[in-house]
């Protein structure tokens, strides 16, 4: 049993990685593209105090944000868990930290009205029973006189179907299982998933699962193949791209998806990227994901300290204050099933059409398929009537409504100003 329901008028959700790999500031695949043996690592273990950590304030941001749930990375590819694991010593709790940040991420989201995730990566560079040599990713992969001698990698699904059962037990209700990634041969049973996601569903019923228990940001899964596994989760998590027209199973039936983006072009805190997208851009990929059936999971990379970077801060205020006046064209809405304006895009939710006005036309701007007689038209950020043109200039084309949109040629938002065209006849 899963509540695709909610996820689908979610929309918008935060992503949030956050760990070790916040010291060394140069993403969370550190150890891997360095090839950082574990010694050179440890410092930061010991190191990780995030004097600034409040959950509630990020919960804060991502409220006024319009996100309605967030993804916590419980445990990153590293290993490190900020979770309070009884079966690792490689914790937050055993750091100057010293606090199960798990905990208070879930309770603090909560206490805002959001619905609660967590990532947990099904790599595990610290575990002694993780493959080292002749893995793609491992840190030692490389390393002299490494071998897999003595590792047992049953031993080490024991240990991650462990912490799942911590996670499903010890944090309340948990509406997503946000698993990163498969790989190769380490892919569906590989991983025991149906064992997994089993136990799962015992603690957590409700929990929805992404996809990756058999692919990685790259491939769909068996949810798109008309037989689903077990293991194939509820949604499928394209990353750092918009599936260019939404994502359909072979039968053609929409299949849930949440594209996932950085702001920069990391996850984890990058001291030296500051090459973050603008809000304006967000909220447009937000719109188009939105038209094409999806949700939209923006990431924040908190630093050291425990903060979010002013630039995310900056970008989360900026995407609040637009959603705060037109959220109701995103919360709730998917595809129009009409062809995608020139100017814009649409979204729909029930009767109600959202036009998207992303360019402003010359002159009116053409709502395709919609016959002006049966419906009416309104300025979201108002909510005053907004013409429907009747006049010579539109009257070839009598398989569209031409929104009027007034003398003044530059339209009140400037990212996307909406108008909601609904049938007369709706109450
Ligand atoms: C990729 C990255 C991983 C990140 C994930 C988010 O798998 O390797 O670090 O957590 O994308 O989708």
């Amino acid at each position: 049993m899963s509540n695709i329901d909610w996820f689908r008028e979610a929309r918008f959700g935060l992503f949030l990685h956050w760990g070790l790999y916040a010291l060394p500031a140069r993403g969370e695949w550190v150890r891997s593209v360095e090839k950082m043996p574990e010694e050179e690592y440890m410092p930061f273990f010991r190191e990780f105090s995030a004097p600034d950590f409040d959950a509630r304030e990020w919960a804060r941001m991502a409220k006024q944000a319009g996100m309605k749930y967030a993804v916590l990375t419980a445990k990153h590819h590293d290993g490190f868990c900020l979770f309070d694991s009884q079966y690792t010593d490689f914790k937050a709790t055993n750091t100057p930290f010293g606090r199960d940040a798990v905990k208070e991420f879930a309770e603090a989201f909560r206490a805002e009205g959001l619905r609660v995730g967590l990532y947990y990566s099904l790599l595990d560079w610290h575990h002694p029973d993780y493959p080292h040599a002749g893995d793609p990713y491992h840190p030692d992969r490389e390393r002299p006189g490494v071998t897999n001698e003595g590792r047992n990698f049953d031993r080490y699904l024991d240990y991650m179907h462990a912490q799942v059962r911590e996670l499903c037990q010890n944090y309340g209700r948990i509406d997503i299982f946000w698993f990163d990634f498969s790989y190769g041969d380490l892919r569906g049973e590989a991983w025991r998933a149906t064992e997994l996601v089993n136990m799962v569903h015992t603690y957590q019923p409700w929990a929805l699962i992404d996809n990756r228990l058999e692919v990685s940001g790259e491939g769909f899964g068996s949810l798109v193949t008309g037989h689903p596994t077990a293991y194939s989760g509820d949604f499928v998590s394209p990353e750092q791209i918009i599936p260019p027209e939404g994502i359909r199973d072979v039968n053609g039936n929409d299949v849930p998806w949440e594209a996932n983006f950085t702001m920069n072009n990391n996850w984890g805190y990058c001291e030296n990227d500051r090459h973050f997208k603008p809000a304006s851009m967000l909220i447009r990929k937000l719109v188009e994901c939105v038209s094409k059936g999806g949700n939209m999971l923006v990431n924040v990379g908190p630093d050291a300290r425990g903060r979010f970077p002013a630039e995310s801060r900056r970008i989360l205020r900026e995407m609040g204050d637009w959603m705060t006046v037109y959220g109701e064209s995103i919360y709730g809405c998917g595809k129009a099933n009409l062809p995608k304006p020139e100017y814009g895009r649409l979204t729909r939710k029930g009767d109600t059409l959202y036009v998207h006005i992303l360019d402003a036309p010359v002159g009116y701007a053409a709502v395709p398929g919609v016959k002006k007689e049966s419906v009416r038209a309104r300025w979201l950020h108002s909510g005053a009537e907004a013409k429907i043109a009747g006049d010579w200039i539109s009257g070839n084309y009598p398989d569209h409504t031409f929104l009027a949109l007034g003398p003044e040629p530059v339209l009140p938002d400037p990212v996307d100003t909406v108008i909601a065209v609904s049938p007369t006849n709706q109450p």
